[in-house]
This record gives C-alpha cells, sequence and structure tokens, in this order.
C-alpha cells in the first residue's frame, strides 16, 4: 500500500474535522501531527525531524487558505511549519471551489509557490461538494500517485553528482564606482542550478552578481568579476563532475581600474581594455572525465556559431538561443533554446519558461551520464 515508503501524516486542524487523525495513524502505522507543539517523540523536534527526513512533502487536498498560508511562509501550525523548514520537493494537489480557485488570490499564490519551486498536481473538472460545477476538483489518486513517483524518481537522477553551474553577470571596475557589464539577470543559471538541486545533485552556484534568491539547498559562492570567477571554478573543479557555464562572462576588461572616481574634466575618456580569461574554454582544457556543457548567446548565424564553439571548446553540450529573437535572452522570464551534443545531435525547444529550459537540459545532461555509464558497463 505505501508502495515501500514511509508515510507520516501532518493534519491541519480543519482536515481533523473530516478525519480522525486515528485513521491515518492506524493506516500508516507512524504518529499523526496537527499542532506545532505536538511531540510524539520525546526528545525531538517534531517539525524540523519531519522536515529534513522528508524525501518529499505531498499537501493533498491542499485548501485555499493553507495555499495562502504556504505562500506567505506563515507556519501556524505543524503542516505549514515543516513545509517552511524542508528542503525536500513540495508536491501539491489542490481542491477547492471553482470559484476560490480561479480567484486572483489563489491564482498569485499558485505563482508565488511555483517560482520558489513547489510543483502543483492541478484540480480536474467537475461536481463540487457544493453543487457547483467547474475546475477545482481534486485530481485523480492515481494522477496524484504518479506524479509523486515521477517527482521520487527525478529527486534520484543525480543523486551523488557534483555539479558546479555558473550563472549571472561579472562587473569589471573602471573605478571605485563604475563598472563594465551586461545584461544577464542570471535567471538561466539559476534555473539550472534549481533543477540540478531538484534532481539531487549536489550544486556550486558561482554567481556575478544578480537581484535573485539563490535556490534553497544549493552552495553559493558570490563574485563580482570575470578573474574572480575563474579563481572560484578552478578552486571547486576538482570536486565537481559536470561543470555548466551559463555566466555572461564580460569578454574583456578595463586595463587599468581607477584607485579613485574620475571626475568629468574632459569631452573624451578612452578606456583601453584587455581580454578575460574564457572560464569555459580554460576548463575544458582540463575536463578529464567531467561533462562541460557550455551557453551561446547569439545575434546571427546562431545555430553555426554555436557548433563552431562546441567543437572549439571541447563540450558535450551546447545551449544555444538568438538573443534577438522575441522572448529569448537577458532579462526576460523565457526563453527557446536548441541544444546541440557533441555527437552531432540537434534537439530545439519551443519557447518555454526559463524554469522548464532549465529542467530540460538537466534532463539533457541526465542522459548524457546514462550514456556515458552504459558505456563503461558494457
Ligand atoms: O564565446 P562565448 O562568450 O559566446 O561563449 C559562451 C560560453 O562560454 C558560455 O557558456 C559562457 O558562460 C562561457 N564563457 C566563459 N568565460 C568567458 C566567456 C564565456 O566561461 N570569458
Amino acid at each position: 500500500m505505501h508502495a515501500g515508503h514511509t508515510v507520516r501524516v501532518a493534519m491541519t486542524h480543519s482536515a481533523t474535522r473530516l478525519i480522525s487523525p486515528d485513521t491515518f495513524a492506524a493506516l500508516t502505522g507512524n504518529p499523526v501531527v496537527v499542532d506545532v507543539f505536538d511531540e510524539p517523540e520525546p526528545g525531538q523536534i517534531a517539525h524540523i525531524r519531519l522536515a529534513q527526513e522528508a524525501d518529499l512533502i505531498l499537501i493533498a487536498p491542499a485548501t485555499a487558505h493553507t495555499l495562502a498560508r504556504l505562500a506567505l511562509g506563515l507556519a501556524d501550525d505543524m503542516l505549514t511549519t515543516i513545509a517552511l523548514a524542508t528542503h525536500a520537493p513540495i508536491l501539491i494537489a489542490p481542491a477547492m471551489n471553482p470559484a476560490m480557485w480561479t480567484h486572483p488570490a489563489t491564482q498569485a499564490h499558485v505563482q508565488t509557490l511555483q517560482a520558489r519551486g513547489v510543483e502543483f498536481i492541478d484540480p480536474t473538472y467537475g461536481i463540487m461538494a457544493c453543487g457547483d460545477e467547474g475546475w477545482g476538483k481534486i485530481a485523480d489518486t492515481t494522477v496524484i500517485v504518479q506524479a509523486v513517483q515521477q517527482c521520487l524518481q527525478r529527486t534520484q537522477d543525480l543523486r551523488g553528482v557534483r555539479m558546479l553551474i555558473t550563472a549571472g553577470p561579472t562587473y569589471e571596475p573602471i573605478d571605485p564606482v563604475r563598472f563594465v557589464g551586461n545584461r544577464s539577470s542570471g535567471k538561466m543559471g539559476y534555473a539550472v542550478a534549481e533543477a540540478a538541486r531538484a534532481h539531487g545533485a549536489e550544486v556550486t552556484l558561482i554567481t556575478g552578481p544578480t537581484a535573485l534568491t539563490p535556490p534553497a539547498g544549493v552552495k553559493v559562492v558570490r563574485v563580482q568579476t570575470a578573474q574572480q570567477m575563474l579563481e572560484a571554478v578552478q578552486e571547486a573543479l576538482d570536486a565537481c563532475d559536470v561543470f555548466i557555464a551559463t555566466a555572461a562572462v564580460a569578454d574583456y576588461r578595463p586595463e587599468r581600474p581607477l584607485s579613485s572616481k574620475r571626475k568629468r574634466n574632459s569631452q573624451h575618456w578612452t578606456l583601453r581594455m584587455v581580454a578575460n580569461p574564457d572560464i569555459l574554454g580554460t576548463v575544458a582544457q582540463r575536463k578529464g572525465n567531467r561533462i562541460v556543457v557550455g551557453f551561446a548567446a547569439e545575434t546571427d548565424k546562431a545555430l553555426q556559431h554555436a557548433q563552431e564553439k562546441l567543437q572549439r571548446k571541447n563540450l558535450d553540450l551546447i545551449a544555444v538561443n538568438d538573443v534577438l529573437e522575441p522572448g529569448s535572452g537577458f532579462e526576460v522570464d523565457t526563453n527557446r533554446l536548441t541544444l546541440i551534443y557533441a555527437d552531432g545531435r540537434i534537439e530545439p525547444l519551443p519557447l518555454m519558461s526559463k524554469r522548464e529550459c532549465g529542467e530540460r537540459l538537466i534532463q539533457a545532461v541526465v542522459s548524457l551520464l546514462h550514456s556515458r555509464q552504459t558505456r563503461r558497463e558494457a
């Protein structure tokens, strides 16, 4: 019945009015918790223990009120406290009146939670307990179980794989207040890091300056310049199996940054720039058995340039996008990637959220690791 899993149940107070906690205790063979102060195992803080032990948290059925509490990060009962304290993936199967489900407040909470990596098993169309008809019925049990199994499988894919990811722009100082930079927001790299983490990888994210909150459970190293990024990468490289370069590294930096702020005392100012190190190229030279993945943001002849880059930098995979295409490239939340593999395969992906692009790229890395392992075993 449990498909080999240990099942622990946390109920909201409202849920206990519909089903007795004793029923779940009997079904699961484990005590059920409701209140934040429920401590069924002496000497253990239940909400932390349950949050840390869980491989996955399923909230089903989730009411509009619980979605709102989760979105706000409230922790006023055992369920919401565990959800706030966990690093495990969270799956939610909502169930509510159709007017409540489609209400902008509920939908905004859904979006907030999705942006944090929470997955939804969408409600279906049907007749509600109140007699209303519409979207709001909890998904079929088989669909929920399938989603749980898929999610658990995914969280195992990259268990034990150490992944190093660069993200964001680099800032190259001109003087103490000015810099040369670019429009990279870091969204693509952070999405890749989040997807890798969701697949169970140990992730180190080396990031240039961004306004983003790094995904939970990821080790973050913050840098400013390309030189600092290279040093951080070199330090972490030995302990990594996969390197993914999503950072938009500044190709040039001012040769001699000024030590004090330059005053506006002339009509012209010529900055002499010098080439920055190619981080991806440097890694590719001492790549060993690692899988190395690059990105190529192009403005013309995208595929051709990316293929050349793949070969020149000795990559296993390159993700190319045309930054001039609407919805692609810098600062936006979407991207249209084409994946080019070292064996010549070309996989064009549709326009999708950067989060989904990250997921697809990580799936491609999983398949590369699998085929490498199969070759080794053959
Ligand atoms: O040659 P180009 O800059 O277009 O190459 C893009 C790829 O190389 C990206 O994966 C980027 O992160 C990486 N790169 C790098 N160091 C640089 C320039 C680019 O790692 N100095």
